[in-house]
């Protein structure tokens, strides 16, 4: 089986090492290393080559990250499956980010490291986690797993989604006929949603003004979800508190860009988890090893629904 990576060049290192000893009949090809094209089996890839009509014999691409909304869909055949990346690393990484951020904002850590700035020693009230309303937009592989935590805390937990959820300690909001009731008991809203039509641009005034006043945002889903500029206005004016940035559009930001400066935004460089090349090769084995024997694959793309 011969397996083409187009990524990180130090990634490709560790996989074909490690591929050695945990697939030693796969033949592992580094772009631009391709070879004959047409004898590769399966393309990992965050950007596949831009015209993939000599790769004939392929059986799937794979996206080296969780989202999988930079392909060109239209340029790629119609029926070949597109995989996206679910592995326990990539997991930990964003259970521990988004846990980090809302404790930060739950614990009012923004207002306390601007009083540090100014040396002023004074205490405000704290909320018990009970009390504090935790709203997740997008329940899927990550947001699921990063509602166990904040659950197991005792905060007030909901979802947001497209389908229904059954979790315990977590109430269940679908579709845009319930957002409004969503919304209105989010004090901390989470934004882990896959960039689609849909989600573009859906942090925005409309949405940040159906908040409870002076509630915050982690945003961890994609750059292009959110308005920056409706963001400022809204920690101007006081109705959001804080807000916790991780991913941005454009990437990275310009030096000049407001964001970087601003006393009420934490901003982090695209890093609230990665892939890790351990475990991801070993999500990857089990995917193709499936594909192999001809069962369904882990994450792969719904075209149509647009994740
Ligand atoms: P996933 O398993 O596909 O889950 C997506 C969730 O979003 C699902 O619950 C889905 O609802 C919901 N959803 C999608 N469109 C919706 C809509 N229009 N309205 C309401 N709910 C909608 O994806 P994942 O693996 O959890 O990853 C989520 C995203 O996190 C990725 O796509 C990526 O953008 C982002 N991410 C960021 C980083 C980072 O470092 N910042 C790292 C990894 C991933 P259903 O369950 O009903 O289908
Ligand atoms: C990172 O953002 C990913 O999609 O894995």
């Amino acid at each position: 089986m011969n397996i083409l990576y187009k990524s990180e060049p130090e990634r490709g290192r560790i996989w074909a090492g490690l591929l050695a000893e945990l697939a030693p009949e796969a033949n592992f090809r580094q772009w631009p290393d391709v070879g004959e094209a047409a004898e590769i089996d399966y393309l990992v890839a965050w950007q596949p080559p831009e015209d993939l009509s000599a790769f004939t014999g392929l059986k799937a691409l794979f996206s080296v990250g969780a989202g999988a909304e930079q392909f060109d869909y239209a340029a790629l055949p119609a029926d070949l499956p597109v995989v996206r990346m679910i592995e326990p690393g990539l997991t930990s990484g964003m259970v521990e980010y988004v846990t980090f951020a809302v404790l930060g904002l739950h614990r009012d850590m923004p207002r306390y490291l601007q009083q540090q700035q100014e040396k002023k020693w004074l205490a405000h009230s704290a909320l018990p986690a009970a009390k504090r309303r935790i709203g997740m937009m997008g329940v899927g592989t990550l947001g699921e797993a990063v509602l166990q935590p904040l659950v197991q805390l005792g905060f007030d937990c909901a979802g947001w989604s497209r389908t229904p959820k059954h979790i315990s300690g977590v109430t269940s909001f679908v579709g845009e006929a319930q957002l409004d009731d969503f919304l209105t008991r989010s004090d901390i809203l989470i934004c882990l949603l896959p960039l689609t039509g849909a989600t573009e641009g859906i942090l925005n005034a409309d949405l940040f003004n159906r908040l409870p006043r002076g509630a915050s945002l982690v945003q961890v889903g994609r750059g292009k979800q959110l308005n920056h500029q409706h963001l400022l206005n809204a920690l101007e004016s006081g109705q959001l508190a804080a807000a916790v940035v991780d991913v941005t559009s454009p990437e990275p930001l310009p030096a000049d860009h407001p964001f970087w400066q601003h006393p009420a935004i934490w901003l982090t460089p695209h890093i609230a988890s990665q892939a890790q090349p351990e475990s991801a090769l070993t999500a990857l084995l089990e995917n193709i090893r499936r594909c192999e024997r001809g069962e369904p694959m882990h994450g792969v793309v719904e075209r149509e629904r647009g994740y």
